[in-house]
């Protein structure tokens, strides 16, 4: 059985829910505390094995090519300075995995940028990880726990979440048959449905592992949802051809691109940081304490 080794992070969307700071910056690189959203997503997939990540971007997303490259400048002030702590720090993160850029041309929806990965996953299995949804677990990783199904069961694996029936509007929801608790055989997915069109309340978070076989679904998919290439169309004929399980995870999720959800993720985040942690939790019940 092949194991995983690459990974696809489709970060090519305009981000137009962070205008106007996403302007000039990809929303991937906004940071949560000192580093940015893109960086945690590597670093999930790196934890997982995964040595190479396809970075499928558009135009103006260079900074987070950049943000994995050396920055000599600033390494060598750091090593002059002898900030050790802060220079390994970088360090880790250049080191993380190799990220391989490929540009989706035009924003055909999620589906299409993930097939423009092709000419480099080829005939492999893969990961995808969504570049603006953050996981935290303590112990096995989301992409972890995906690429062990997909490698004891050799069958395509992704990950799901109960929701609340109002939000099913917000997501690929899956129809499927558990066949033990929390795993399910998947028959259907449906993106983002209405409450009364909803197969189940079990909603796609953004990790997922296909094996190559999606691509030709993916390549014979007529738009779908909102005019696009759905992923979730492809993967629907992926799991009546070939199979598709779904699992519940124990990990914190956070959708970081998301304007809410990218706050809860820095107060969180924050909380938890070695260095600001004490006090911010001082500041916050402060400031809850004065507020009506
Ligand atoms: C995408 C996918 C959807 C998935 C969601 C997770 O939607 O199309 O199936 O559930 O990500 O956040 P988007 O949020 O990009 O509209």
């Amino acid at each position: 059985m092949k194991k995983i080794k690459k990974a696809v992070i489709p970060a090519a969307g305009l981000g137009t829910r962070f205008l106007p700071a996403t302007k000039s910056i990809p929303k991937e690189m906004l940071p949560i505390v000192d580093a940015p959203i893109i960086y945690w997503v590597v670093k999930e997939a790196a934890k997982a094995g995964i040595e190479d990540i396809i970075l499928v971007a558009g135009r103006g997303k260079s900074a987070i090519e950049n943000f994995f490259d050396v920055s000599y400048e600033t390494q060598d002030q750091l090593e002059k300075a002898g900030k050790a702590e802060l220079l390994e720090k970088i360090t880790e993160m250049q080191n993380m995995a190799n990220i391989i850029s490929i540009r989706q041309k035009k924003a055909l929806g999620l589906g299409h940028a993930v097939h423009c990965a092709k000419p480099i996953v080829g005939d492999e299995p893969f990961a995808v990880l969504l570049g603006d949804e953050i996981t935290v677990s303590e112990t096995e990783n989301v992409t972890e726990l995906l690429c062990r199904s997909y490698q004891e069961t050799e069958t395509s694996t992704v990950a799901v979440m109960q929701v609340p029936q109002e939000d099913v509007c917000k997501y690929g929801i899956i129809k499927g048959k558990e066949t033990q608790p929390g795993e399910f055989n998947v028959e259907d997915v449906v993106e983002k449905p209405a409450i009364k069109d909803a197969p189940s309340n079990y909603a796609l978070p953004g990790r997922y592992t296909f094996s190559s076989a999606l691509f030709k679904y993916l390549e014979n998919a007529k738009p779908g949802k909102n005019g696009e290439i759905q992923l979730t169309d492809a993967m629907t004929s992926l799991a009546q051809n070939e199979g598709l399980k779904a699992v519940t995870f124990n990990a914190k999720r956070y959708d970081a691109g998301d304007k809410l959800g990218y706050l809860i993720a820095n107060v969180e985040f924050a909380l938890q940081h070695p260095q600001l942690g004490k006090s911010f939790k001082e500041y916050l019940l402060q400031l809850t304490g004065s507020l009506k």
